[in-house]
């Protein structure tokens, strides 16, 4: 398709805004100014272990001051690799000036940020996870970031007061726009406004994310699951009974093979599921019992969830859709299933049936009480 047929992001995003004719234009520039720290931080990512010297606007200090950055503890016991740092610095700097924040949360802060003086303060609450997957930045595998907006809520709008945690927990059902960035092979966004799913492709010639995917539909049925296996032993009994079935194959109640994949990086994982279908587990386990799940509700799990049910897929706890969860906390962590919506229908059920051992207890016997 010759080049002046595909729309540019802001073009895109100048087509959905006609939806809303009352609209500002700030919404649009919010998404602008996440797209810029995108293609920021794709560039970082790009010259690996060069380091990058230059990019847009503040960031150009942000990268020079924290070239040697890294090496801390993030807010949850991660150690900080450098780019998780510059990203973060990235994201702050391209979001914080142009009046359309009211606060921002990230992975990488303990406490919601504040929007300086004397930067105007918005209507839109950004969280993000600047870099998803960075233990994978060293053995160049494909990393990325992720977003979700929420409306602040009315009163913050009005009075310009600082954000508090509670003005972020809010359920996912809220967002108003969620996406994330691959840095890959190609650098891409991938962006749902609440009408479908867009992929756009990064021209690095032009500096324009492109629309290359313009409804990107996730496939119901899927013969590929992605599970950190070596948690088996700590896995509950409806994700070891869905697991068990995958692996017997053919010759198992699926009756048909499936193949397993891991990158150890949700955003790759995701993108794989929404190109070609296929199920992610991160399910709650037993592994810590302070942690219920590993993948965080806010910047992680929501928007990937909005996205995938944008894309006809779903995504789930395994107990609920994981939109309608209520955040308790701003870095609250939750066991999640996402994909193709009939295999995480499919992983609901078995979460919903009583246990194999319950099934087998008397109460379940032919006409007893709870046989259906
Ligand atoms: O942010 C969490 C994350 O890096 C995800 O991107 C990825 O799916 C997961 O953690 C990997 O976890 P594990 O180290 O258990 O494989």
């Amino acid at each position: 398709m010759p080049m002046s047929h595909r729309l540019t992001l802001t073009q895109y995003l100048i087509e959905q805004r006609r939806r809303f004719p009352g609209a500002s234009g700030d919404f649009n520039a919010l998404i602008l100014d996440v797209a810029l720290a995108c293609k920021a931080i794709a560039r970082a990512v790009a010259f690996g272990e060069l380091g990058a010297t230059a990019t847009p606007n503040g960031a150009v200090a942000a990268l020079n001051g924290l070239a040697d950055a890294g090496g801390q503890t993030n807010v949850q016991g991660e150690t900080q690799k450098p780019l998780d740092v510059i990203s973060n610095q990235v994201f702050i700097k391209l979001n914080e000036w142009g009046g359309h924040c009211a606060g921002m949360v990230s992975e990488e802060l303990d406490e919601p940020f504040q929007i300086p003086a004397p930067f105007p303060r918005g209507k839109y609450l950004l969280a993000f996870d600047p870099l998803d997957g960075s233990s994978n930045i060293d053995v160049n595998v494909s990393v990325g970031s992720i977003f979700s907006v929420l409306r602040a809520p009315q009163e913050v709008v009005d009075s310009g007061r600082d954000i508090t945690e509670a003005d972020f927990l809010q359920p996912g059902t809220k967002q108003l726009a969620a996406g994330y960035a691959i840095y890959g092979p190609t650098t891409m966004l991938v962006l749902t406004v609440g009408a479908g799913v867009a992929g756009f492709t990064l021209d690095p010639s032009l500096g324009e994310f492109m629309l290359t995917h313009p409804r990107i539909q996730v496939p119901a049925d899927t013969h590929e699951f992605a599970i950190n296996a070596s948690n088996s032993r700590f896995w509950e009994q409806p994700v070891k009974r869905y697991v068990d079935e995958c692996l017997a194959g053919k010759t198992g109640p699926r009756g048909k093979d499936f193949n397993m994949r891991w990158i150890a990086s949700m955003v790759a994982e995701a993108h794989r599921i929404l190109m070609r279908g296929g199920v992610f587990m991160y399910p709650r386990d037993t592994k810590d019992a302070a942690k219920h799940g590993r993948l965080r509700l806010l910047y992680e799990a929501n928007p990937i969830g909005f996205i995938m049910e944008q894309a006809g897929g779903r995504a789930s706890t395994g107990r609920q859709n994981v939109l309608g969860v209520q955040p308790s906390s701003i870095h609250q962590r939750i066991g999640l299933v996402f994909g193709s919506r009939n295999e995480v229908e499919r992983i609901e059920r078995y979460h919903a049936e009583p246990a194999k051992s319950e099934r087998e207890s008397p109460l379940f016997a032919p006409r007893s009480l709870f046989r259906d």
